[in-house]
């Protein structure tokens, strides 16, 4: 039998996850997980690149276990692992940071973004893409499922691991970004100029995954659209980006394309309503299953710690090889990764 591809994706269990987060990934990965081989990180490590409360990031932690479990994960099948917890990530981080040159890392958005106007701008967030990098190559990945604003870290990958496999021999295996055909940048529902994200400002405009059927229903009848009057799916234009990005969700949810899903509808406010319904429909069974997990914690700690265990396989292996590629010597005691 062929070997299954691998898969990996990750999320930062920090603030709440949204409905970006689970169009443009949670959902690609429960689809995914069916024919892969996956295995989905918590990333910890990278959630301290911008001022964090520890107690907060433990918390967080287990949260995101038992929402990625909710959403419909399954550990039987996947692998779901907090960064933190395979020594592996932060030693070949390492390895990528001497690969991955100074202007490259100076290129990324994400670091311009959220540097921006910030007096104390912690090292960790000009060096993250080499530690995403490390997660995403230690594992031997061929595909990694994640939403539009993450393709430059992907590509940036991808050009490390060629750099490296020339420089030292063919260690990893080279991955590809897949972004999903609709929603791969779900937008604020406030400011659809915007990206809905985790850590925007009021939080008005996003749909957090454990928000009542009354915040959603709140949040999408208030949402931004224009003055057009007309329910037009039209790419590219930023005066109708709001309607768009309703129709894309509604498209999404309903399996079907977005220029369809318009011709159905003449007022925004019936758009407007059947997005909410689709939305409750899908995120209300996540919530109750959310709350069954956190109440059994125990039950959490013990899918995590067999995660690991799977994880650091795979990942000492690919580290040993590295780190003899690159010419550390061999210490006869020690054992890489875990
Ligand atoms: P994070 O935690 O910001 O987001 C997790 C995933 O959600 C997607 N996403 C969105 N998709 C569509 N519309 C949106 N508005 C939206 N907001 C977020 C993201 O694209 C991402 O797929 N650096 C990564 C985490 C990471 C990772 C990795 C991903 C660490 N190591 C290795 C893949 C492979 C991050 O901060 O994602």
């Amino acid at each position: 039998m062929a070997k299954r591809e691998r898969v990996l994706s990750g999320v930062q269990p920090t603030g709440q996850a949204t409905l970006g987060n689970f169009l443009g990934a949670f959902r690609q990965w429960r689809i995914q997980q069916e024919e892969y081989d996956s295995t989905f990180l918590i990333v910890d490590q990278h959630a301290l690149t911008v001022e964090h409360d520890p107690a907060a990031l433990r918390e967080g932690t287990l949260q995101m276990a038992a929402l990625l479990f909710a959403v419909g994960i399954d550990p039987t099948r996947s692998t779901v692992v907090v960064q933190s917890h395979v020594a592996g990530h932060a030693q070949l981080a390492w390895l990528m940071e001497c690969t991955a040159t100074y202007g490259e890392l100076s290129r990324m958005i994400q670091f311009k973004d959220k540097s921006r106007g910030s007096a104390m701008v912690r090292a960790g967030l000009f060096t993250y893409p080499a530690l995403m990098a490390a997660d995403i190559l230690l594992y031997q990945t061929d595909l990694v499922p994640v939403g539009e604003d993450q393709s430059q870290h992907i590509e940036l990958t991808r050009t490390v691991a060629t750099r490296f496999n020339h420089a030292y021999g063919d260690i990893f295996t080279i991955p590809r970004a897949v972004i999903p055909p609709l929603a791969a940048r779900v937008m604020d529902l406030s400011h659809p100029e915007a990206k809905m994200s985790k850590s925007s400002a009021d939080g008005q405009g996003n749909i957090y995954l454990l928000d009542s059927d009354d915040q959603i229903r709140r949040k999408i009848a208030k949402a931004k659209t224009d003055l057009f009057n007309e329910v037009l799916y039209v790419e590219d234009d930023p005066s109708r980006a709001g309607v768009r990005n309703l129709l894309e969700i509604l498209a999404v949810l309903t399996d079907r394309e977005p220029k369809d899903v318009a011709s159905n509808f003449e007022r925004y406010g019936d758009l407007k309503e059947a997005t909410a319904t689709a939305v409750i429909e899908q995120l209300s069974p996540i919530r109750d299953r959310y709350w069954d997990y956190m109440s059994d914690r125990s039950q959490l700690v013990s899918w995590l710690s067999i995660g690991r265990e799977r994880a650091s396989e795979v990942a000492s292996q690919t580290l040993s090889r590295a780190y003899e590629a690159i010419g550390f010597l061999p210490g006869k005691e020690v054992t890489h990764g875990d």
